[in-house]
């Protein structure tokens, strides 16, 4: 019987238009076409969903009121929706890259004053991301890209919230082989994206003597 080796689960973080959508695109293609590797994208939140339809009304409309309680909670059911689908296309073979998860869902409600730990609990026991990118963008840099301000969360001074949040990963994860901060200020979307992939290169590498096991948030 042939084993098949399971896909890498692999993350982009970072503040609205800092271009981990672009950079998780990239990385998609060149492991897609250039390495053949099987790929699927993927990202959070998922809008199609029963509660993906809730998160997108929200973000979209800036007088929805709602408890930032209540709409963590359903940020993290969203990636719950998600949770099976996810083992089962990384245990298929399948390298995932997702375009947000629940470092997100902490980020950009500890900035709205709820408490770190807290924000935490409700993704524990999901699938653990075997890479993380976070692409560090400066919150004023980014306000000129197109279309800033359309969403709910798009205003600089929450922005820069939201980046002192994300440095309590970063710090956590100073040591970490499972996370990656790549700079993006004063660089160029074609520098960006061969940083990270020499980064992806590197780990796969050095994960070649089996990976097998996953591990949970
Ligand atoms: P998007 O711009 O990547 O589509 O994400 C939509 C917004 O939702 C973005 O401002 C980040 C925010 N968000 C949260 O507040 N919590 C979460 O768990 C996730 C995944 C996104
Ligand atoms: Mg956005």
């Amino acid at each position: 019987m042939q084993v098949v080796k399971r896909g890498l689960f692999i993350v982009f973080e970072g503040l609205d238009r800092s271009g981990k959508s672009t950079q998780s695109k990239m990385l998609a293609s060149y492991l897609e076409n250039e390495l053949q590797v099987p790929v699927k994208s993927i990202c959070f939140p998922n809008r199609e969903s029963v509660s993906g339809k809730t998160l997108n009304q929200y973000l979209q409309n800036r007088d929805m009121k709602y408890p930032d309680e209540a709409i963590h909670l359903i940020f993290a059911a969203n990636r719950w929706e998600m949770r099976d689908q996810i083992l089962s296309d990384l245990k298929s073979g399948i390298t995932l890259i997702c375009d947000r998860y629940a470092f997100s869902g902490v980020a950009y409600s500890a900035a709205k004053g709820l408490d770190f730990e807290w924000c935490k609990n409700p993704d524990r026991g999901l699938v653990k991301p075997d890479l993380t990118f976070f692409i560090d963008a400066n919150a004023e840099t980014i306000k000129s890209r197109s279309d800033y301000g359309s969403e709910r969360y798009e205003r600089v001074e929450f922005q820069k919230k939201v980046s002192e949040s994300y440095g309590k990963f970063k710090q956590e994860a100073e040591a970490d082989e499972h996370w990656v901060t790549v700079q993006a200020d004063g660089k160029s979307i074609e520098e960006m994206h061969s940083e990270i992939l020499d980064k992806f290169i590197k780990y796969r590498e050095s994960q070649s003597e089996g990976c097998d096991d996953l591990d949970k948030l």
